[in-house]
């Protein structure tokens, strides 16, 4: 039995392989309505907080449009505007947060913190990225990559995940290639390979599922038939500055070239990033970083593969808002005023 109402999304595997899948169809069906303008006000009257205590670009506005197309109102609480951490604990803040809204997301570091939000809300509390999970964002990618399939389902597909896996895209990738059961190959320098823990545990379900689950620091190895692959930033929201440069010189090997496409042996194949990309100067990081290293074509991926692959990786920041959209509604609504 599935039941979605007033759940907490603090990672994939808060819902079962079932329940993933409404969600992904959900947001299919909202995606059309939205494009045929024919959007009916589902979350009318409800109130949603966004705790902000990182930067974001897609996640908040996909929170807002959603939000708005669905006619509720947002409070955007962004870093450093409330008393959260300083002067008020996560556990007063929930409190206090979920007598007055309908449901709140969270965007911040350390995951524990969502969980201590989650457990004290009243109302649904979503993560928007926290340094171990970003589910949100796996949704929007699922659908993306749903979307892409011939076969409308990610059975047998193989992804590859490349370059920092011990990070938060890396950990929820795993959790999706068991809900969605689609093979995952992670290639990665030993160094970044993944948390022993998470890998562990996804890899023994996948093989009950007969799914492949993989980690090599390989790439001729992990991408042989491909059909995804997917890479991250190599520096993530919040790590320390010394760290940087000697974990780009070890990830540069691993960077999303020409070289490595056609490592891939297939024409078809497709290149999914969730954004921001650093692969061109044109930011003050990129430029930074860029100079600083002697690099001249972007770091986990190229300027030209990035433009390659632009319209896919765009959809899946376009997808964002119709797979938020779903989770809300899914949350925060019974399934039958939904669902007719
Ligand atoms: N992909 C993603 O979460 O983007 P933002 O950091 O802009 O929200
Ligand atoms: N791993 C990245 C994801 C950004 C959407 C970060 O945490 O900054």
């Amino acid at each position: 039995m599935s039941n979605l109402y007033q759940r907490h999304c603090t990672r994939l595997f808060d819902f079962s392989d079932i329940e993933i899948k409404k969600i992904i169809n959900l947001a299919a069906d909202l995606k059309k309505i939205k494009s045929k303008k024919r959007e009916i006000g589902y979350l009318k009257n409800k109130k949603i907080a966004l705790i902000f205590e990182k930067e974001s670009t897609r996640t908040r506005c996909a929170f807002e449009v959603a939000a708005f197309d669905q006619h509720a109102n947002v409070t955007y609480l962004g870093p450093g505007s409330t008393h959260l951490g300083y002067k008020e604990s996560l556990q007063d803040t929930a409190e206090i947060l979920s007598s007055l809204y309908d449901g709140i997301q969270y965007r911040g570091g350390k995951h524990e913190n969502i969980m201590i939000l989650s457990k004290y809300s009243k109302v649904p509390v979503w993560n928007g990225l926290t340094d171990r999970f970003h589910p949100t964002q796996l949704l929007s990618d699922l659908l993306t990559m749903q979307e892409l399939s011939t076969e409308k389902n990610l059975k047998r597909k193989k992804i590859v995940y490349i370059g920092d896996a011990q990070n938060n895209i890396a950990n929820t990738i795993l959790e999706a290639s068991v809900l969605t059961n689609f093979n995952l190959s992670i290639i990665a320098p030993k160094e970044y390979w993944p948390e022993k823990k998470i890998f562990n545990c996804c890899q023994s379900i996948a093989k009950e599922k007969k799914i492949k689950i993989e980690c090599t620091d390989s790439i001729s190895d992990g991408i042989k038939n491909a059909d995804f692959i997917y890479t991250d930033v190599w520096i993530s929201m919040g790590e320390s500055k010394e760290t940087w440069e000697n974990k780009i010189k070890i990830l540069l090997p691993y960077q999303v070239n020409k070289k490595l496409i056609e490592l891939s042996n297939n024409k078809n194949i497709e290149v999914l990033h969730c954004l921001p990309a650093m692969h061109n100067k044109e930011t003050v990081m990129g430029e930074m970083l860029l100079k600083k290293l002697g690099l001249k074509n972007g770091l986990e991926i190229t300027k030209e593969i990035f433009q390659t692959y632009r319209k896919t990786i765009f959809r899946q920041a376009e997808n964002r808002i119709h797979t938020i959209k779903a989770l809300m509604i899914a949350t925060l609504l019974k399934e039958s005023t939904y669902k007719k």
